[in-house]
């Protein structure tokens, strides 16, 4: 963090605090990082103590051993141990905000507009949403930048570990319905989201589209609901776009407004962001945005949830579990080698499973001595792909998804 950084995360965690605490992760947090700052930018303890009058204590998803990745839009990453359940609590699940979320969001106010390329231009409440069919799909939603810390050469970003993802069950109205009602024209080939985020300066807006066919299909949701519960702010309350198996900024939050497109939408977060090579890339090599493409759905990829990297353990049984998701594609094996690879074992996949969704996996292993161990994990999924011993580098880092690995200690 350099000085100019330091003293604007000061006035914009005081800020925060002061005037939108919903976005502060924790009181915690915030001393925790405005000390951090405070050392390099030279607040003043009566700053401090006035900032820290102003709320006693910030009660928001997040507070629970979240790691905070980004203080200025809060960008929360989940620890691996908690993949330990086929759903993730909401307050476990990783929060990930290109821009301010947005402060005032009464229900009863909110409407959501479709028009476009479509046949009668439609205006939707809450109630009048509520009342559609509604659908669930249990879905692992990974941010494309995860694990982007991972990548070597190293990448400029949000430094995700292995934890911006998690595995939930996501109700409301199909959008195929909702886009029916409004009655796609021929000319119709791309769907437009466009997010209630407040936008800082001139940061573009968070609007992203993605093609017909996906929009038509009968998993994407406009959801209302995540694991039987109304969204929480942070996950786009009151509704959201959600594009089973595909990369998480697929799923716009606090969606407002729906446009039927005969062409993909241009803007920022369609380019140059979440783009993908067409050929390979040189570590460390630029690449000219004509020479890319959209990324669309997730890779295969497995994480290690236990032990932890650097864990002490006695010789005897060693319970070595995680999750493992292939975005549309189904997991059907997770591997475990214990030297190095040299050896893989095929890990316990559990019984919890629907498409889309991850699929925790454990093994039980002995090992025969004490010394050092590398614990690594490779899943292969139904369209014949494996995780790769390294994952492929491209200049945003994303889509990262090398085999997994944790050093331990036996003794
Ligand atoms: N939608 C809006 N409006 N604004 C955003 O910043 N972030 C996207 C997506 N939808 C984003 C958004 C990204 S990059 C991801 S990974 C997912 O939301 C994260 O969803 P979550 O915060 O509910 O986990």
């Amino acid at each position: 963090m350099d000085d100019q950084d330091s003293q604007s995360e000061i006035s914009e965690a005081i800020f925060l605090l002061a005037h939108k605490p919903n976005t502060m992760n924790s009181r915690r947090e915030f001393l925790k990082r405005m000390s951090a700052a405070a050392l390099v930018g030279g607040a003043t303890p009566s700053m401090l103590t006035w900032a820290l009058s102003q709320r006693p204590v910030v009660e928001v998803a997040g507070e629970d051993g979240m790691i905070l990745r980004s203080f200025r839009f809060v960008d929360l990453e989940s620890p691996v141990e908690y993949f330990d359940t086929w759903l993730t609590p909401v307050p476990h699940f990783f929060v990930r905000n290109h821009m301010h979320e947005p402060s005032e969001l009464e229900a009863s106010d909110w409407r959501l507009s479709l028009g476009g390329e479509v046949e009668k231009p439609i205006t939707l409440s809450l109630a009048e949403l509520s009342e559609m069919e509604t659908h669930s799909v249990v879905n692992t939603l990974e941010c494309a930048g995860n694990g982007r810390s991972l990548h070597r050469p190293q990448v400029p970003g949000v430094q995700w570990g292995k934890g911006a993802v998690g595995t939930a069950r996501f109700s409301g109205p199909r959008l195929r319905d909702v886009l029916h009602r409004a009655g796609v024209k021929p000319a119709g080939k791309h769907v437009m989201f466009r997010g209630l985020d407040e936008v800082p300066g001139k940061v573009p807006p968070f609007i992203r589209s993605i093609p017909i066919e996906k929009a038509l299909d009968a998993d994407t949701l406009i959801a209302t609901q995540m694991n039987g519960s109304p969204l929480t702010k942070h996950h786009g309350f009151p509704a959201r776009a959600l594009v089973p198996g595909w990369i998480g900024a697929a799923s716009c939050k606090w969606l407002t407004e729906i446009k039927v497109l005969d062409a993909e939408f241009v803007g920022n977060f369609m380019s140059p962001a979440y783009r993908w090579p067409n050929q390979p890339v040189k570590p460390g090599d630029a690449v000219k945005p004509e020479d890319t493409h959209p990324l669309t759905a997730l890779t295969v990829k497995s994480v290690i949830a236990g032990p932890g990297d650097g864990a002490n353990l006695k010789v005897g049984k060693v319970a070595v579990q995680g999750a493992a998701w292939a975005g549309e594609a189904d997991i059907v094996k997770v591997e475990i080698s214990t030297d190095g690879g040299a050896t893989w074992t095929a890990a316990k996949l559990g019984h919890d499973h629907a498409p889309y969704a991850w699929r925790l996996w454990s093994y039980d292993w002995k090992p025969g001595k004490a010394g050092d161990f590398i614990i690594q994990s490779r899943a292969t999924d139904s369209q014949g792909r494996t995780q790769p011993a390294t994952a492929v580098w491209n200049p945003s880092g994303y889509l990262y998804n090398a085999v997994d690995q944790v050093k331990i200690h036996v003794s």
